[in-house]
This record gives structure tokens, C-alpha cells and sequence, in this order.
């Protein structure tokens, strides 16, 4: 199953609709990929969205497609989740859908603590996750289950607000405690 697929549609407007996001929030997507969520999440609620990816490719793909639809609120950039060329506090959310399972385990904690910095006080961390190993692909580092999430909410502060299954993913918000 790809990220891409139809089933992932539904935790992504469930995330969206939790974060209660407003046209005033400017949101951080960590590993946006070819920019589908990023896009999304502009085109529905108009607020100002950048998208980071650590693979080229995808940002290139994902600047294509900004293009085609001609949308102005969304940018993409090629950088690494775990050092952001932002200053702290910029952001109102950070979302990481389907994103930590791409990331392997030691480099989890230094991805969350960044994103908490980047993130504003009170602002929200979005995560989607398939809580479950779907298919053994070279990419897919961890399986990041909920009560590992939670674990890693606790040590950075960060304050459950919803959690959700959407079969065969979850998403999670929580509040940034500085
Ligand atoms: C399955 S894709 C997620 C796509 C996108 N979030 C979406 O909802 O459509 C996972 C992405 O995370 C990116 N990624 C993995 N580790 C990263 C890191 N440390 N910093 C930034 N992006 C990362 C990968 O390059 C990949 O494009």
C-alpha cells in the first residue's frame, strides 16, 4: 500500500479537521513528499503552508504540481526534517503525516525536538501513522505504534489532544507545552 493510495485520504481530512487549522495559521509539513497533504491542507482551509521534504525528487515533483493548480499559499522546499533552516516558534501546527515510519529510530527524537522548536507555544503537532507494518519496503524504517507516539509526546511536552484510528492508520494531535 503507497502513502498515495485512496485509503489514505480519509486519516489526512480526519487530521485536518482535528487541527482546526484557520486561513491566520501558517503550518509546517515535515516529509510533505510530491505534496499531496500540503496541497490539501491550502486548498481547503487557505491558510499559508511550507512543505520540506529530504528527497529532491519529490520537492521538484511536488513544485510541479504547485504549479499546474496554480496555488500561491503553499511552498516547497528540499530540506531535512532534523535541521530546518527556521527560526523557533515560526509555526502555528507542524503535521507529519505518514512520515516517521520513514525515519529510522535514532533519528526520531532529534525530527520531534525540531519540530517542536520550530513549532509556536500552544501550537499543535499532527501526526499520521499506519500503526502497523504494511508491506517491507527498504524505506519503511520503524513501525511507529501509538503507544511509542505517546511516549514520544510525553518527553517533548507535547499534550494529547485527540487520537483517532482510521483503519489501517491513526492520526494524533497534541499541544506544544514550552
Ligand atoms: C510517505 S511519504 C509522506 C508524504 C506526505 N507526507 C503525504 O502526506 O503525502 C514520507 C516522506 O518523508 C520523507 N522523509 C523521511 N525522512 C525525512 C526527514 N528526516 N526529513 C524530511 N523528510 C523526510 C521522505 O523523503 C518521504 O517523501
Amino acid at each position: 500500500m503507497k502513502c498515495s493510495d485512496r485509503i489514505s485520504l480519509l486519516p489526512r481530512l480526519m487530521l485536518l479537521n482535528a487541527m482546526k487549522i484557520t486561513k491566520r495559521h501558517k503550518i509546517l509539513e515535515v516529509g510533505c513528499g510530491e505534496g499531496n497533504t500540503s496541497v490539501l491542507f491550502a486548498m481547503i482551509t487557505k491558510c499559508n503552508v511550507v512543505g520540506i521534504d529530504i528527497d529532491k525528487r519529490v520537492i521538484e515533483k511536488a513544485k510541479q504540481m504547485k504549479r499546474k493548480l496554480g496555488i500561491k499559499n503553499v511552498i516547497f522546499r528540499h530540506f531535512s526534517g532534523e535541521r530546518m533552516p527556521f527560526k523557533d516558534n515560526t509555526f502555528d501546527a507542524v503535521i507529519l503525516p505518514f512520515v516517521l515510519h520513514h525515519v529510522a529510530k535514532r533519528q526520531t527524537e532529534p525530527l520531534i525536538e525540531e519540530c517542536v522548536r520550530v513549532c509556536k507555544k500552544d501550537g499543535k503537532i499532527g501526526v499520521i501513522e499506519w500503526g502497523v507494518m504494511k508491506d517491507k519496503r527498504k524505506h519503511h524504517k520503524q513501525v511507529m505504534l501509538p503507544k511509542m507516539l505517546k511516549a514520544l509526546f510525553r518527553e517533548y511536552n507535547i499534550t494529547p489532544l485527540k487520537y483517532e484510528r482510521v483503519d489501517p492508520a491513526y492520526y494524533t494531535v497534541g499541544r506544544v507545552k514550552k
